[in-house]
């Protein structure tokens, strides 16, 4: 591999997000809130795809706001731009370009048996286009333009590296050692959270219920009228105790109050002994008051500072363009494209 490309010869880590839904509590318990402490051990990249998000139709003011705010939350979660490189993919045009390049070796009968795909087509029957089809080629590229050595994800997206992975070894296959093949990375830690509504269902930006979910960006007063009416069991014993088969509503609960606060559920089962589900439910809204609490005031106040986000938008493109070209450059010309 080009050292040029990596000085310190840090690991390589990549991620994307769509903009087509505000980010959650459990976007963050669940995901984001490790991802400030990697960038000390991995050379991290983290964009906006935002050409992704297309696949399913957008309102353009709302996805150009969401991008931003996207942008401005990560930095608020921990994010260090210094540290890691933040950019929006659209501003990448070797994505589109190299996408287009793997289109042509991923095949029709590989992208029919995706499952996100089968879903979506359920859920958008009226606009199964081409891009909701290709989308995996597209992410196979923002993966492959990089080099990663690891794309975190979460369990709904391991077909997707996977068939990236396959793509890269067929093209490898057939030209040579061009793409390093990169592992999914299911972090350890971190806490699936649940829908407040429904907690046998992950916590989704786009839940149908508006209180099963937490946006990082509600209210105090919101996030507290949300847990006070968070769904608890129909058991009989009342009683705060971790048991996610049989009580998913309290269990789910607990795992958001061990999260906020660093408590065990040992703990949390001694601090609520004897006091049932009504002095729980409003703690855990309390803990995750004061969780998100200073992350949406650093958010609030980046959003208003628009040549701040501008000036990073703009620096993380110019590096991930940098790197981006060079492999775009290896595949056009492996492929047989003439140089410019
Ligand atoms: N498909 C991912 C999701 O919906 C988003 C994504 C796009 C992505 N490109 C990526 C994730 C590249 C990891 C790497 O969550």
């Amino acid at each position: 591999m080009d050292q040029t490309t990596k000085p310190e010869a840090k690991k390589v880590m990549l991620s994307g997000i769509q903009p087509s839904g505000d980010l959650t509590l459990g976007s963050y318990l669940g995901a984001i809130k490790n991802w400030s402490e990697r960038a000390e051990e991995f050379d991290c990249y983290y964009f906006m795809a935002d050409l992704h998000s297309i696949t399913v139709r957008q309102v353009p003011a709302d996805l150009r706001r969401r991008t931003i705010e996207q942008l401005a939350g990560y930095i608020a979660c921990g994010l260090d731009p210094e540290k890691n490189t933040l950019f929006i993919q659209s501003h990448v045009p070797a994505h589109a370009q190299l996408g287009w390049v793997l289109d042509c070796y991923t095949m029709f009968g590989e992208l029919s048996r995706m499952t996100q795909f089968k879903d979506k087509s359920r859920k958008n029957a009226e606009n199964i286009n081409a891009g909701l089809f290709t989308y995996p080629a597209l992410m196979a590229a923002d993966i492959l333009l990089y080099q990663p050595d690891y794309v975190p994800v979460g369990e709904d997206q391991k077909q997707h590296v996977e068939i990236c992975r396959d793509v890269a070894e067929r093209f490898n296959g057939i030209y040579g050692d061009v793409f390093k093949i990169p592992e999914p990375y299911i972090p350890k830690v971190g806490a699936r959270v649940m829908s407040l509504s429904t907690p046998t269902n992950k916590m989704s930006k786009s839940d149908t219920d508006p209180n099963g979910c937490v946006y990082m960006m509600d209210a105090p007063e919101v996030i507290a009228r949300k847990f006070k009416k968070a769904v608890t069991d129909s058991d009989t014993e009342r009683c705060v105790r971790y048991a996610p088969e049989e009580k998913p509503g309290v269990s789910n609960l607990m795992s958001i109050y061990a999260a906020c606060t660093g408590k065990d559920f040992a703990a949390i089962e001694a601090e609520f002994d004897g006091l049932g589900y009504g002095a729980f439910k409003p703690a855990v809204g309390d803990a995750v008051i004061e969780t998100l609490r200073p992350i949406r005031e650093e958010a609030q106040r980046l959003i208003k500072d628009k040549a701040y986000l501008e000036s990073v938008y703009r620096a993380g493109a110019e590096k991930a363009s940098y790197i981006a070209e060079k492999t775009l450059r290896k595949v056009y010309k492996k492929v047989g494209f003439v140089a410019r």
